[in-house]
Order: structure tokens, then C-alpha cells, then sequence
């Protein structure tokens, strides 16, 4: 039987600014992403029949859903009725994003399955449609498509490349258990309301986009923002004694990625990463950390 198999890497995001909550629950967002090295792999297989399953392997798979609130399920599903398909496609599931990690995990699976089923059903949808269905599944799976480091507005969803050049070098510390986005916005508004956080300007930070163009790490790591980032420390205080690791290892950025609980450290080169890994592996304030490089493409065909 055939079958297609798609490489989608995690982001961070580099620059997070949240404005207020909108009417439909979303926030509006100036948002830049960046591809790391860490990637999920996806493959659909063929199936004899009309369903749509899905098996999760890797580090954490029971933790992700196997029913139709799969995100790669309803991906899939959404691409099936685009075509006007009836599905059919057994999906794999190879995890190395930490589930519910604020490294858009799920989001990868999703843009995984919309690749790898344009290809097994012979669809032949552009990259643009496939963006689109993407966009209806979660805000931050056009970007899992995309790939490289991009600024995106609206939802997030609205992406436009940010020119960046060289190799920046992370670490992720990966914590035990995941903090769920909504609480973490939940949380931002209600730091908000209550005046122990401010709203951030909606604009492109002018720092960062020229520590990227300059591929400057130091500059980069000083530019780092996460209005999230109160708020997950706010849910899960143990955090800034892991970024306090990373800090005292040496790392140019510290920063919570995303809505977390995932923790990023910019450091200087490939060795420097090394070096802040197992630092903050030592220090015991983290599950396990792991090194990655960026950016790197969005969703590609496996060979
Ligand atoms: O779009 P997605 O389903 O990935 O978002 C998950 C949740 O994150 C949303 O239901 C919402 O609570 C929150 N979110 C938000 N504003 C955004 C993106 C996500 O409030 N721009």
C-alpha cells in the first residue's frame, strides 16, 4: 500500500506581542515564528476503507488524542472535504515535540497530515489552499507550512517572511506536563484586568528584525519577548528557576516559548548549546533539554 511521510519542525517564537482579547475569543497578535530542528514525522498510508485513524508513537504519545479532535484528523478531514474526497488514510504520528509544549506540536501534526494527504489522495492543491485549511485548524499551522522565521498577525495566522540570515543555536528545556494555550491567555487578560501586566504594542520589534537580518545572536538574545510569558510563570512559578538556569549557563536569551511550558535559551554556537543543555539538565529544573538549530524549512516531503 502506498504511503507519504512529511518531516514538520516546532517554532519559538521570538517576538510575542498580544493585544486585547477580540469578540470571537482570539487575540489579536504580532507574532514572529521561527523553524527549529526539532521535528515530528508524519505519514498517511492507504487505507481500504473510508476512515480516518490515527497512531501516535515517540516520547509523550499518550498523551495526544486519537479520536476526531486529533489535530492531523481534522486537518485531514477538512482537506477531504475541500476535494469533495470521502478520506480514507491511516496517519503515524512520530513525535519529538513536546505535547502541549507551547512549540506548536499539534499544529505540526496538522500541517504534516494536510502535505502528506495532498500527496497520497493526489489532490494537487497549492500551497496557498493548503495555508488556508490550515488557518480554519489552529493559528499557528500555516506557519508549520511555511517554516523559516516569519511574522505573523491577526490570529497569527497572516504570515509574511522576516529576512534572516546564519544559523541561531537553541536549547529547549522540556518540562513534565503541559499548560493548556487558553489558560495561559486566560491568564495573560486576567494579569491584565488586575494591572500586574501591561498590553504590549502591536508592532514588529525593531530590535529583533535587526538582529535577524544581521544574523546577530547576541543582539537577537536581547530582543526576545514573550508577553505570554507572565502568565505561564504565573501558572507554573517553578519556570524562572529554569530560565535562572539558563541565564547563569550563559545563554545570550532566555525566554518561555510560546504559551510554554517548554523553556528557550539562545546560545552562541552548536558547543555553547551543548554546554547550556547540560547545565540545565544538571540543575535539575527540567525534565530533559534538548539542542535544535534554526530556522529550518516548514513541512517537507520526507525522500
Ligand atoms: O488557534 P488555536 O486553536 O491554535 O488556538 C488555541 C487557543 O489559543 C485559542 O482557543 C485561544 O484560546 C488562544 N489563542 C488566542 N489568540 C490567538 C491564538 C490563540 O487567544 N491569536
Amino acid at each position: 500500500m502506498a504511503s507519504v511521510t512529511v518531516r514538520v519542525p516546532a517554532k519559538v517564537n521570538l517576538q510575542l506581542a498580544v493585544g486585547p482579547v477580540r469578540d470571537d475569543g482570539y487575540h489579536d497578535l504580532v507574532n514572529v515564528f521561527h523553524a527549529v530542528s526539532l521535528f515530528d514525522e508524519v505519514t498517511a498510508c492507504e487505507a481500504a476503507g473510508p476512515e480516518l485513524t490515527v497512531r501516535v508513537e515517540g516520547e509523550s504519545a499518550g498523551d495526544v488524542p486519537t479520536g476526531p479532535d486529533n489535530l492531523a484528523v481534522r486537518a485531514a478531514q477538512a482537506l477531504a472535504e475541500r476535494s469533495g474526497r470521502s478520506g480514507g488514510a491511516e496517519l503515524v504520528i512520530r513525535k519529538a515535540i513536546p505535547v502541549a509544549g507551547g512549540m506548536a506540536g499539534g499544529s505540526a501534526d496538522a500541517a504534516g497530515a494536510l502535505v502528506a494527504c495532498n500527496e497520497l489522495w493526489r489532490l494537487g492543491l497549492s500551497f496557498a489552499e493548503l495555508m488556508e485549511i490550515g488557518a480554519g485548524i489552529g493559528s499557528d499551522v500555516p506557519f508549520a507550512l511555511f517554516g523559516g522565521t516569519a511574522v505573523g498577525t491577526g490570529r497569527g495566522e497572516r504570515l509574511t517572511a522576516v529576512p534572516a540570515s546564519g544559523t541561531f543555536h537553541w536549547v529547549f528545556a522540556l518540562a513534565d506536563g503541559g499548560l493548556s494555550t487558553p489558560a495561559v491567555y486566560a491568564e495573560c487578560d486576567r494579569l491584565r484586568a488586575t494591572g500586574e501586566a501591561a498590553p504590549a504594542e502591536l508592532a514588529l520589534s525593531a530590535p529583533l528584525a535587526a538582529a535577524l537580518r544581521d544574523g546577530d545572536a547576541k543582539a537577537l538574545g536581547l530582543a526576545l519577548v514573550n508577553d505570554l510569558q507572565p502568565a505561564a510563570l504565573s501558572l507554573r512559578p517553578s519556570l524562572s528557576r529554569t530560565l535562572d538556569a539558563g541565564r547563569g549557563a550563559g545563554a545570550l536569551g532566555a525566554i518561555v516559548s510560546g504559551s510554554g511550558p517548554t523553556c528557550a535559551f539562545l546560545a552562541e554556537s552548536a558547543a555553547h548549546a551543548a554546554e547550556v543543555a547540560a547545565a540545565v539538565e544538571t540543575a535539575g529544573v527540567c525534565r530533559s533539554a534538548v539542542t535544535a538549530s534554526g530556522p529550518v524549512r516548514g513541512a517537507t516531503l520526507a525522500e
